[in-house]
């Protein structure tokens, strides 16, 4: 008999948490029980599952007791405060917060990437950042077949990164605006609608970004290659949920368009949508709701003779998120991971 699994989101109730619970349901899960957890402000809320209406529970001390797996979207903090206790408890903690992916001891895990990585995990397992996963998928393919040797990135960066309230915020700021009223501003420091500005995090003395510094240093961990070159320019763009992102590659050799195409035809979560007739390349409204990384415009850099460049979309909440979590979790079962094979050092 197949086994089935007590799993737990935390922060159900938030942009990722609900495209959790749709996945779940989606790709039906082995689960025999679901906790839905979030904030105090949530409790007495209710979310439907399979036809089945679930409470949502405020996270206490005896949220994890008997659970297997959590899948937790609360932010660093919360993670940073529970996340121990949910192992503590026996479950396996997948964990979507930036809190513990640079630890060394913590598997950083792309599953088309490096699914080896999950199988020494200690109890937690990080989800990237969601412009490192769209990157990684897009482009590990061809560094499979010719190491990368330099990449440069910008990116143009959805609402949805910023949750559930700062996508509301993005529509609620248009209408004002399109009705003559100031926007009002919560989510971001400046209005987001008909706007775009470079990402808001922290700047470091060299003048980066948090944003840019995890794109470089996950992608480093992610591929195991601690010299990896990648410089980043992150944006925040007034779209609602798919991550948009301007790659140029760096190889040794040429690595001709053709073969680009060819190789990423057949890579697993990537589609290739290119119509150089029409003009047609992705677009986050066509990457949205789409488990796939679309990747389009491969084309030879003019500007060097071993560069290519090619342009992606994908859906922030779904491959960027939700659905590298629960393809995570997929791979636990598969190969027989929840439990750790190493304990947790205290
Ligand atoms: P709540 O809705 O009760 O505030 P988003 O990323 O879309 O902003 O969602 C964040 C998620 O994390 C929400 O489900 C939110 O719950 C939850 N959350 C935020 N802070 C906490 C906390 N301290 N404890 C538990 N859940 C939290």
């Amino acid at each position: 008999m197949a086994e089935s699994y007590r799993v737990a989101i935390l922060g159900a109730t938030g942009a990722v948490g609900t495209e959790l619970l749709t996945l779940l349901e989606e790709r039906d899960f082995p689960l025999s029980d679901l906790k839905l957890l979030a904030s105090p402000r949530s409790a007495g809320r209710t979310l439907s599952f399979k036809g089945e209406v679930l409470p949502v529970e405020a996270l206490d001390e005896k949220a994890f007791d008997g659970v297997d797996i959590v899948l937790a979207s609360a932010g660093g903090s919360t993670s940073k405060e529970w996340a121990s206790k949910a192992v503590a408890a026996g479950a396996v903690v997948i964990d979507n917060s930036s809190a513990f992916r640079m630890e060394p001891t913590v598997p950083l895990v792309v599953p088309e990437v490096n699914p080896q990585a999950a199988a020494s995990h200690r109890g937690i397992i990080a989800n990237p950042n969601c412009t490192t996963i769209l990157m990684a998928v897009a482009i590990y393919p061809l560094h499979q077949i010719q190491p990368i040797r330099r990449i440069v990135a910008a990116t143009y960066q959805s609402a949805s990164g910023a949750g559930a309230k700062a996508m509301e915020e993005v529509k609620a700021q248009a209408q004002a605006i399109l009705n003559g009223q100031e926007p009002v501003t919560n989510s971001f420091p400046y209005p987001l609608a008909f706007n775009l500005f470079p990402h808001n995090s922290k700047l470091n003395e060299q003048g980066y970004c948090e944003e840019e510094m995890k794109m470089v240093n996950e992608s480093r961990k992610i591929f195991g290659s601690p010299d990896l070159r990648l410089t980043a320019t992150c944006v925040r763009v007034p779209v609602l949920r798919a991550h948009s992102e301007a790659i140029n590659l760096e190889f040794d050799q040429p690595f001709t368009p053709a073969k680009a195409r060819d190789v990423l035809s057949q890579a697993p979560g990537v589609k290739v949508v290119e119509d150089w007739q029409a003009n047609y390349f992705p677009m986050p409204i066509d990457a949205s709701g789409q488990d796939d990384v679309l990747v389009g415009r491969i084309r030879q850099d003019i500007s060097h003779p071993c560069g290519l460049e090619l342009w992606l979309c994908g859906d922030q909440i779904r491959k960027g998120a939700a659905l590298n979590a629960v393809q995570i979790a997929e791979l636990l079962v598969e190969k027989n991971w929840v439990k750790p094979a190493v304990a947790m050092a205290n």
